[in-house]
């Protein structure tokens, strides 16, 4: 089975540092703490209204970092001339809605295929990996494929809240990633407690988890529940490994 990586989302690092409108806590040391605790990756979302990240967020991590940086956005012209200017490692493109707390549901690809592929052309012209966050739903995942998107992350958001009776359609999802050639990451809403049969689904290559872990940071500190993220995601995958699956 191949490693699984963990890409640490710090979103909310600059949601607590906004709502004093300083400085402190910083997006980029929280980074660095994250990436010397095992950590693979950082993953940040530039909303359109700059809620949390903001542009010299992006700026100030893709300058100071090595590590690849997975930036997750909308569509729209905006942001894909950003994403060209920033050149990240990755990036994730996701439906965007003004009101939502979050992403709540994962990106219609498979209604809105004009309009991504010229997005995602730019975006690999540019030389970054694109990801298509979406539904665990054949049809959106045929869609990623045909619109010549090399990687999906699969929402996970559903599966954190009824894990019992979503965990199939992941499954059945991560599998059908092997037959579309697309690479298979996942994320939203994973936790301590819900990981494990994720990160233990041989198709999948990378786990974006941020709220969790910011969270639980509060009480355990940041390098300590990022390393303890990493070594749950590590055992499930070695487990499912010594079953022969
Ligand atoms: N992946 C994507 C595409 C997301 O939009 C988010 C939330 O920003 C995450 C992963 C991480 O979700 P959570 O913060 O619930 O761990």
């Amino acid at each position: 089975m191949h490693p699984i990586r963990l890409g640490v989302n710090v979103d909310h690092v600059a949601t607590l540092r906004n709502a004093r409108g300083g400085t402190h806590p910083d997006p980029l040391a929280a980074a660095r703490v994250a990436l010397a605790s095992g950590a693979d990756g950082i993953t940040f979302h530039l909303r359109e209204d700059r809620r949390h990240i903001r542009d010299a967020d992006a700026e100030a991590m893709r300058a100071a970092l090595a590590a690849p940086l997975n930036l997750e956005m909308a569509a729209t012209a905006e942001m894909v001339a950003f994403a060209c200017r920033l050149r990240p490692h990755a990036v994730c493109l996701v439906p965007e809605r003004r009101q939502e707390l979050t992403t709540e549901g994962g990106l219609d690809v498979a209604g809105h295929r004009s309009a991504l592929a010229p997005a995602i052309a730019a975006l690999a012209d540019a030389g970054i990996r694109v990801s298509l966050f979406i539904d665990p739903d054949p049809r959106q995942l045929e869609a990623a494929a045909a619109v010549g998107a090399p990687v999906v992350e699969l929402h996970t958001g559903a599966y954190a809240e009824r894990p019992e009776a979503e965990f199939e359609r992941l499954r059945t999802a991560a599998r059908q990633t092997t037959t579309l050639g697309l690479e298979c990451h996942a994320g939203h809403g994973l936790s301590f407690e819900n990981v494990a049969p994720i990160a233990a689904l041989p198709e999948v290559h990378e786990l974006n988890i941020g709220h969790f872990l910011l969270g639980q940071a509060i009480f355990e500190g940041l390098g300590t529940v990022v390393a303890e993220m990493k070594r749950r995601m590590i055992a499930a995958r070695l487990a499912a490994a010594g079953q022969g699956g």
